[in-house]
């Protein structure tokens, strides 16, 4: 019995191929010769760091000769037929167990919210989490969880956008620059630059890849009505499969193409699947924007059947009791996951109306809540 790092491993045994560690809790894990040769610790650059051989390299068959706890709470084991001996930490081993429960526990799924979440909006001051690693943990898990988060209180300078961005990441640069502005113009190319209502969609979704994060800010604004409203698509997606298999299945099963022209300098194109799923079936990514989806190109024998799909799911999408709302007022600013929470604008009255957006990658927010979290 050997304990180690606050884990208590009751016993461990092994035959050719598989290694068994059983966990004083009684339960049991079990890893592939293969899985544990590959994942020696001296094979790698550093503790957690990169790998220094490829998969090309390993022998065909490899096997376990030995298994065995150390005195100080490693495992000790050799493999055949290279008789290469390692220690892996138990603790190591703990973490990265591969039965069904502990993978399970290692996945965080999303938070799924519909119209009920209204009375949970919180809009948090920038101050609060500009100034303290753990409330930008908190504001970041948020955007982890629901796909969208507030703030209030941002300065109401033009720009500041860009050092919201910098609090988790990087700004991604597009043809509309490193930031854009959302005003009330005449002959705009762009319906968000007027003052009539836009339907809920995702952005940008004639680009390759989308961009994952958008950024709106509001440094000046006194127009009636021009309330955002937002929208979770995992949720109707979800929605979808229960309501409407059959549906769902399209929708992931064929690309839409989305195409945005300015003449003379812009055509960007990019087709994929409304509801985009894992080899699982859980669904990854979302997009939808009636305003940029280019005439349907697909079997025309299945069009008529992905009409009603496309239309079911823009109606949950539209959904009153599905969605939340607010007014982003001077000061305010959402961040939202843009693979994931759809974003729609009410029409108003006025022209005093001025938002900052940007666009930044999902992978340097979870980067940084990682960090902050301190799991490395
Ligand atoms: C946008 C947009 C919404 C708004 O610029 O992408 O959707 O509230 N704007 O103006
Ligand atoms: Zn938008």
């Amino acid at each position: 019995m050997a304990e180690h790092a606050g884990l208590l491993v009751e016993d461990v045994f092994h035959d050719d191929e598989w290694l068994t560690v059983r966990w004083l809790d009684g339960q049991q894990s079990r890893f592939p010769a293969i899985w544990l040769r590959d994942n020696i610790p001296s094979g790698r650059h550093t503790r957690e760091g990169q790998r220094l051989f490829d998969i090309a390299q390993l022998p065909d068959r490899i096997t376990l000769s030995s298994a065995a706890l150390t005195s100080d709470g490693g495992l000790a084991v050799t493999f055949d037929p290279e008789q290469i001996q390692d220690v892996f930490e138990v603790a190591w081993l703990e973490r990265h167990r591969l039965d069904r429960a502990a993978r399970e526990a290692r996945d965080v799924p999303p938070t799924l919210w519909s119209g009920e979440h209204q009375e949970k909006l919180e809009f948090i001051d920038y101050d609060r989490v500009a100034g303290d690693p753990t409330e930008l943990a908190g504001w970041l898990r948020t955007v982890r969880d629901y796909g969208f988060a507030l703030l209030r209180n941002v300065p109401t300078v033009p720009a500041t956008v860009l050092e919201v961005v910098q609090l988790f990441g990087f700004v991604r640069e597009t043809n509309y620059g490193r930031l854009f502005d959302v005003l009330t113009k005449r002959d705009a190319a762009n319906l968000a630059d007027t003052s009539m209502a836009v339907g809920a969609h995702t952005d940008n979704p004639y680009r390759d890849p989308v961009p994952g994060l958008q950024l709106l800010h509001c440094p000046d604004s006194d127009v009636e009505g021009g309330l955002s409203v937002l929208v979770d698509g995992f949720s109707a997606a979800e929605c979808l499969r229960e309501d409407a298999r059959p549906h769902f299945d399209l929708l992931r099963e064929h690309a839409v193409a989305f195409r945005y022209t300015e003449s003379g300098s812009v055509d960007l194109r990019s087709a994929a699947p409304l509801i985009q799923t894992d080899p699982s079936g859980r669904v990854l990514a979302v997009r939808y924007n009636s305003r940029s989806a280019a005439p349907l190109d697909m079997p025309v024998e299945v069009l008529p059947r992905f009409y009603d799909a496309y239309r079911h799911f823009g109606r949950l999408l539209e959904d009153p009791s599905a969605q939340v709302s607010f007014k982003l007022g001077p000061g305010d600013l959402m961040l939202l996951d843009n693979q994931r929470v759809l974003h729609a604008r009410t029409g108003f009255t006025g022209s005093g109306r001025h938002l900052q957006g940007c666009y930044a990658d999902k992978d340097g927010l979870h980067s940084t809540l990682r960090v902050l979290e301190g799991r490395g």
